[in-house]
C-alpha cells in the first residue's frame, strides 16, 4: 500500500485495514498478513510500558519502536504517531519531531485534534510528509476530556468533531482516525469528506478500521464494547508456558532430537 491507495480505496469502496504494532517480531507477522497499513501508536505507553495514559510516550521512545517495526514489516505503509506535546511547542520543535519519526522509517505521521494544529499540518504536508488526523476521543487530551469516554454524543459535540474533521481535510491530511463516537456521526463525517476515515469504536460506516493489536489478539483484559477479539492470545501463551514448565519438570524436554552430538 502506498499513500495514494488510501484515497483510491475510499473511492472504490474498499475497506482499509490497520492495526497498531510496536515491535519487530509482531511486525514480521503483520508483514506476512493482508493488513493494509500499520500505526506505531503512542498507545505503546499503555500497552508496552503499562502506563495509565499515553502521555508518557516521547519522540525518542516512538523512534525506537518505529525503527523496529520498519525492520519487521518493510513492505507495509507505516504511520508514526507524534506523542504528547511533540507538536505543541512551535514550528521548529515540531519539525524536529517529525524529522525523527520520518528518519526512523515511517511513511507518514499522525497527530491528534485540529485545534491549534492546522497551520502546522499545512507546513508538515508542504514539507513532503503525509499527515493522518485524529478526532473524537483523543487520548492525549484525556485529562481535559475527563476520561476515556465516547465523544460526540450531543449535537453540539458532534458538530464540533465534524468541523474539526473538515478542517483537517482542508489542512491537507490524507486520512483521519475517528475514535469512539456514535456510528451515525462517523458516517456523516465519512460522507462529508473526500479523504478516508479510519474508525476505532466508531461503527461500521468508516472507510476502514484500526484496532490495537494486543486488544484484538486477546493479550490483555481490555474489553471495551467496540472490541472484537480474534484470538484468546493470553490463554494460548499461558498454556504454552505451562506445558513448557511441565516438560522441563518431568524431563520430557529436552529430548535426544534437541541435543547436539559430538562429531
Ligand atoms: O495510539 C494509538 O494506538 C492510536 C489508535 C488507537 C488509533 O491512536
Amino acid at each position: 500500500m502506498k499513500i495514494h491507495d488510501f484515497q483510491r480505496m475510499k473511492s472504490e469502496n474498499r475497506k482499509i485495514t490497520m492495526v497498531t504494532c510496536y515491535d519487530y517480531w509482531s511486525a514480521q507477522i503483520i508483514g506476512n498478513s493482508r493488513i493494509d497499513s500499520i500505526l506505531v501508536g503512542d498507545s505503546l505507553a499503555m500497552v508496552m510500558y503499562g502506563h495509565e495514559t499515553t502521555l508518557s510516550a516521547t519522540v525518542n521512545i516512538m523512534k525506537k519502536h518505529i525503527e523496529a517495526v520498519v525492520k519487521g514489516a518493510p513492505n507495509k505503509f507505516i504511520v508514526g504517531d507524534m506523542p504528547f506535546c511533540s507538536y505543541r511547542k512551535g514550528l521548529v520543535e515540531t519539525m524536529n519531531s517529525v524529522e525523527k519519526i520520518m528518519r526512523a522509517g515511517a511513511h507518514a505521521i499522525k497527530l491528534e485534534s485540529a485545534e491549534g494544529n492546522l497551520e502546522l499540518i499545512h507546513h508538515i504536508v508542504q514539507s513532503g510528509v503525509p499527515v493522518m488526523g485524529h478526532v473524537g476521543l483523543t487520548p492525549q487530551s484525556i485529562h481535559a476530556l475527563g476520561g476515556f469516554k465516547v465523544q460526540g454524543k450531543t449535537d453540539y459535540q458532534a458538530e464540533k468533531i465534524k468541523q474539526q474533521a473538515l478542517q483537517l481535510e482542508n489542512a491537507g491530511c490524507f486520512a483521519i482516525v475517528l475514535e469512539c463516537m456514535p456510528p451515525d456521526l462517523a458516517s456523516d463525517i465519512t460522507n462529508s469528506l473526500r479523504i478516508p476515515t479510519i474508525g476505532i469504536g466508531a461503527g461500521p460506516y468508516t472507510s476502514g478500521q484500526i484496532l490495537v493489536l494486543q486488544d484484538m489478539l486477546g493479550m490483555n483484559s481490555f474489553t471495551p464494547k467496540y472490541l472484537k477479539r480474534y484470538l484468546n492470545g493470553a490463554d494460548l501463551i499461558q498454556c504454552a508456558l505451562d506445558n513448557y514448565v511441565h516438560d522441563v519438570k518431568t524431563s520430557a524436554y529436552p529430548q535426544v532430537e534437541h541435543c547436539y552430538e559430538i562429531n
